[in-house]
């Protein structure tokens, strides 16, 4: 039994105090749900947010993070300075960072059996342009993206992966992909997934929505079979229509 996970993704928005207000009000509006509910802050509001909401069942994560555990990589930052701050999620591979900063696949599959390996749970992120899309090769390029983000991965691990399927024609675009294309893309993952590590596994692994979601559209997503959560961008940026898609 798959338990609905709904995260935000603040990208690279809200400084120290920006954070603290929306902090604030999100602890008026928030009160306990059946959904998890998860934010995926700047590194330099991981502290505030994990102290501002403290008493709730809101979790911190990280966006990004470096495979080595320390070294001279100026500027990096290791799944242990996570592990302190008690981080409990990463997101590695979203398409921001595969497209501006040239993550592959390879380097993605390394930051995840790195924090796998710590015990801070990864969102693998993938998704096909609109090029792909247009020229009707989006299950290749997701199934391919599947197989190498978890290549090496133990079926004891990849169960606790979490995998945010988001085109990137609809991030930050207005343009959500209707219910239908998410589930499907939601249900091949989740096959190949079964390919790869068989039902048991595959059915514990989370799969969530990305792209325009916010509270108008976060329930039929949600009906959809196969999708079990969401990675809302912009809409998690506003305490009440962040709530009101944990609210679904
Ligand atoms: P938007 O919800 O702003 O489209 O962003 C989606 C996303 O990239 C979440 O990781």
């Amino acid at each position: 039994m798959r338990i609905p996970l709904i995260a935000g993704n603040w990208k690279m928005y809200k400084d120290v105090k920006e954070t603290e207000e929306f902090c604030l009000k999100f602890r008026e509006l928030y009160h306990d749900t059946d959904i998890r509910a998860l934010l995926l802050v700047p590194f330099t509001s991981i502290e505030t947010v994990r102290r501002l909401t403290e008493g709730t069942n809101i979790m911190v994560g990280a966006q990004n993070v470096y495979f080595e555990r320390e070294g001279a990589y100026t500027g990096e930052i290791s799944v242990p300075m996570l592990k302190a701050l008690n981080v409990e999620y990463c997101i590695v591979g979203h398409s921001e960072r595969r497209g501006y900063f040239h993550e592959t696949d390879e380097i993605v599959n390394k930051k995840a059996k790195a924090l796998l390996s710590e015990g801070i749970l990864p969102v693998i992120c993938v998704g096909e342009s609109l090029e792909i899309r247009e020229a009707e090769g989006q299950n290749e390029h997701v199934k391919n993206q599947i197989r190498a983000d978890f290549s090496g991965i133990s079926a004891e691990d990849a169960a606790k992966c979490v995998v945010a399927y988001e085109p990137i024609w609809a991030i930050g675009t207005g343009r959500t992909a209707t219910p239908e294309q998410a589930g499907e893309m939601c249900s091949l993952i989740r096959e190949e997934l079964i390919e790869m590590y068989g039902e048991d596994t595959a059915d514990q692994i989370i799969i969530q929505y990305g792209g325009s979601v916010k509270p108008e559209n976060i329930t039929d997503i949600m009906n959809m079979p196969e999708i079990d959560g969401a990675l809302v961008g912009g809409a998690s940026l506003d305490p009440v229509k962040f709530m009101d898609i944990i609210n679904f």
